[in-house]
């Protein structure tokens, strides 16, 4: 990003930031579950269980334009997979013309052959593709062939000049055995010289009855957060989830820690049909943005019980970065400075 854009964004949010800090409700960063289809039938998500109509993209771009209007600068890409969707290019070059920063997630196995139809993110933002570890553990997780298909996938992102990150879920799977494959997930990150970030998985609200739980028991997750954090501190550039949502991480089995969460202040979803709501976990609080209009639905949105807490990692950076931690500012500095 060059630098006065740099400069501009980070003023516009530090100024939101105070707003929010004085009560002020702005839809600074909007995560858009855009669609609930997916490709891929991975063990921990479910998502693709859900039937939901997806919205038109008239109807996508008109709630793009409120919420441009009501303060939004960040807007994430996600699903489902987002590249299933045809009109996902229109979409992102709506996001492009707004002036949001952007982040679309993706499985990466579409990349090759839709990434010319999303070229403007690599003017806006990030490619994060979810790898999960090595081979064996991604194609067990993922389905076998998805772990070289998300590599073809990011390695042709990267040649086109793309910015990639890679999105990488802690779960049982990769923590087993001394988290072995946390340790090859480390290399391979440092191999295709991608920052990681990094997601304790969770009981997903879509397959928490149909699947086994994935969450590791509290001393491989523990130890997990340790070795992330060594490797953060031998690779600064590479992974860049600051001390604080760290900290945050290892506590999550305390019931000492609590935050003053922003979801329905800062942030919001957008759900498929046009449901907006505080975060992915309250979808049965939101409130149709087709209906209401999406702006107001916002401002209509119930706000968290003060002991609700998660490890949903869009939403805790967020909590910290809205919420003015220094060692959250302090990260995205760096990630300017780093280009990463
Ligand atoms: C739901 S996917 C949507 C985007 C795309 N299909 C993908 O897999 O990257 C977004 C991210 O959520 C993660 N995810 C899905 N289910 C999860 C769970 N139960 N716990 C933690 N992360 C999960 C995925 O690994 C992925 O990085
Ligand atoms: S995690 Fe992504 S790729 Fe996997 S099933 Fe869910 S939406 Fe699809
Ligand atoms: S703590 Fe997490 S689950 Fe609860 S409202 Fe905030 S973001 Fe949602």
């Amino acid at each position: 990003m060059e630098p006065l854009r740099f400069f501009k964004k980070s003023l516009r949010a530090l100024n939101t930031a105070i707003r929010i800090r004085n009560g002020a409700r702005v839809p600074f960063r909007i995560t858009h579950i855009t669609t609930t289809r997916c490709n891929l039938r991975c063990k921990y998500c479910g998502r693709w269980n859900s039937e939901k109509k997806d919205m038109s993209t008239g109807e996508i771009l008109s709630a793009m334009d409120e919420f441009s209007s009501a303060g939004t600068r960040a807007w994430d890409f996600s699903g489902g997979e987002p590249l299933i969707r045809e009109d996902i290019g229109e979409l992102v070059d709506k996001a492009y013309e707004l002036d949001f920063s952007c982040v679309l997630v993706t499985n990466g196995t579409l990349l090759k052959e839709r990434l010319a139809d999303v070229k403007k993110i690599k003017k806006i933002g990030a490619i994060n593709i979810s790898l999960d570890g090595p081979k064996e553990i991604h194609d067990i997780i993922r389905g076998k062939g998805s772990f070289d298909r998300a590599l073809e996938g990011i390695k042709y992102a990267k040649s086109k000049g793309y910015k990639v990150h890679l999105s990488s879920v802690i779960s049982r799977e990769n923590t087993q055995k001394g988290c072995k494959s946390l340790f090859d997930l480390f290399d391979i990150a440092k191999g295709l010289d991608c920052p990681i970030y990094l997601q304790p998985v969770y009981n997903s609200r879509y397959n928490h009855e149909k699947f086994p739980s994935l969450i590791p028991d509290e001393k491989d997750h523990k130890k997990a957060i340790n070795l992330i954090r060594a490797f953060k501190y031998d690779n600064p550039t590479l992974n860049q989830t600051s001390e604080r949502t760290l900290r945050w991480f290892e506590g999550a089995f305390s019931d000492e820690q609590k935050w003053d969460c922003l979801a329905g202040r800062a942030y919001a979803f957008l759900f498929p049909d046009g449901v907006v709501a505080p975060c992915f976990f309250k979808e049965d609080k939101g409130i149709n943005g087709l209906e209401n209009g999406f702006s107001k639905a916002f401002q209509m949105l119930e706000l968290p019980d003060p002991m609700c807490k998660c490890m949903i990692t869009c939403c805790v950076e967020s909590n910290f970065q809205y919420g003015l931690s220094i060692s959250e500012v302090e990260a995205q500095i760096k990630r300017f400075f780093t280009n990463k």
